[in-house]
């Protein structure tokens, strides 16, 4: 077995310079909260595997849906039907928002985001699709159009995808707009009906895309006021309003999708992520109004929805509700926003401590308010060394994310949030 030093030097030869690992750590085998690492010790990891492994890792129910699946049918391609995908849709359908009862299985959330974006189009026969400023869609060509986190994602890569256009993002904490939470009234909202009557009619709109919680761009929760207005105005203008809840989906909020957190519903949801606890899976749902406008044939996958994956998903949605985990994730989710809200009174290089559910971002900030990242890769690094697995996220890459499994235990999460406030002291 290479250790990590060569390892990593292998992973350089071989490994494309554009795959970033997050961590030096290597990992041997990871089980719950905790990997256990080639150099012997074993590190709690709050990032859950970019917010994917939302019931711990290698839950053993998971597994053994894998392993039972994988005895019987690892795959299909649509050349015949099998069991685990139409169950899966059905199971989907008693858990997402509602109107939403029809779904696309793809394997990643970009193909998910992609779908969604040409179901718009042909659904409502228009051309153009707005998105948000910090958002975060993925990284195929459609996906990076929708994208600004950062342009380095599309960097060398234009001309991109005609039609789309960008709108601000609630970002409270740095109003795009230069307003505060205090006297806000909800420029950002006001600023995208301007774009309606400058930049494209309504009328030439299909679909406005969003993340309810701005993941990669800052872990903020956009205002509920602002989305309703957006529901309103789309449902005005006949537009498609698709919310990509490939990271703040499966829990993560406290609800199965932040949709329902707000009692907001799209037209169309995007997800991925935790839905299959690791496996490769995406769906995109609608209801059978718009999916029935889809046309048979044109859009198809060979992965997507194998039956493996959707056995993991199905097990992953069991273990949610049958260990109360949404609970679990409303309950903590006050308790790690409570103790880092203590933690940021007495040091005033977090300058906002922000999420919902166990989706939660720690803004690391200078004297004079300007975003902090070499800061927060110095605690990152720390929690490291004492153990604790942390990433970063945000446009100015300052913002700690801390994505727990939602079946972390009260004593665990406090754990870890003093290894983190140790970090910082
Ligand atoms: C909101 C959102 N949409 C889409 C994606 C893309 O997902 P994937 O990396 O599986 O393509 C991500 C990934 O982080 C995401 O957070």
């Amino acid at each position: 077995m290479a250790n990590s030093k060569s390892h990593l030097k292998k992973a350089k030869n071989f490994l494309t310079s554009a795959l970033v690992f997050h961590t030096p750590v290597k990992a041997l085998s990871a089980h719950g909260l905790y990997v256990e690492a080639s150099d012997g010790r074993t590190y709690m990891d709050l990032a859950s595997g970019l917010a994917v492994s939302n019931i711990g890792h290698a839950h053993p129910e998971v597994v053994r849906a894998i392993t039972e699946q994988a005895q019987n049918l690892i795959h299909s391609g649509c050349i015949f039907h099998y069991d685990s995908i139409v169950d899966l849709a059905e199971r989907l359908a008693s858990i997402t928002p509602k109107g939403i009862d029809k779904f696309f299985f793809s394997n990643s959330g970009a193909e998910a985001v992609e779908g969604a974006i040409k179901l718009a189009r042909i659904t409502t026969g228009r051309q153009g699709i707005i998105s948000f400023l910090g958002g975060f869609h993925g990284r195929t060509f459609g996906a990076i159009t929708l994208t600004t986190s950062s342009a380095r994602y599309s960097r060398g890569c234009h001309p991109l995808l005609p039609g789309v256009y960008h709108a601000p993002y609630p970002y409270c904490y740095r109003c795009p707009l230069g307003d505060t939470p205090k006297k806000c009234s909800v420029q950002c909202f006001t600023y995208l009906e301007t774009m309606l009557t400058r930049e494209i009619t309504p009328e030439e709109v299909a679909c406005m895309i969003i993340e309810p919680v701005l993941g990669e761009g800052g872990y903020c929760p956009a205002p509920k006021e602002f989305l309703v207005k957006l529901r309103e105005l789309c449902t005005r203008h006949g537009i498609m309003l698709i919310f990509d809840e490939v990271q703040s989906g499966f829990g993560r909020t406290g609800e199965w999708f932040a949709a329902q957190s707000y009692d907001v519903n799209p037209d169309i949801l995007t997800m991925a992520k935790g839905i299959a606890s690791g496996l490769p899976l995406s769906a995109i749902g609608a209801s059978k109004k718009i999916m029935s406008k889809w046309p048979p044939g044109a859009h198809g996958t060979t992965f997507g929805g194998n039956p493996i994956s959707c056995a993991a998903s199905l097990a992953t949605i069991n273990v949610i509700e049958s260990e109360g985990l949404l609970q679990n994730t409303q309950k903590l989710g006050k308790v790690a926003l409570r103790e880092l809200r203590k933690i940021a009174r007495s040091h005033p290089c977090i300058g906002d401590v922000r999420g919902m559910g166990l989706m939660i971002g720690v803004e690391f900030i200078r004297k004079d308010g300007t975003a902090d990242a070499p800061l927060l890769q110095e605690v990152m690094a720390k929690c490291l060394d004492k153990g604790l697995i942390i990433i970063d996220c945000g446009v100015n890459k300052n913002v700690a994310r801390l994505i727990p499994p939602l079946n972390i235990t009260k004593a665990e999460l406090l754990l870890a949030i003093e290894i983190f406030k140790e970090a910082l002291t």
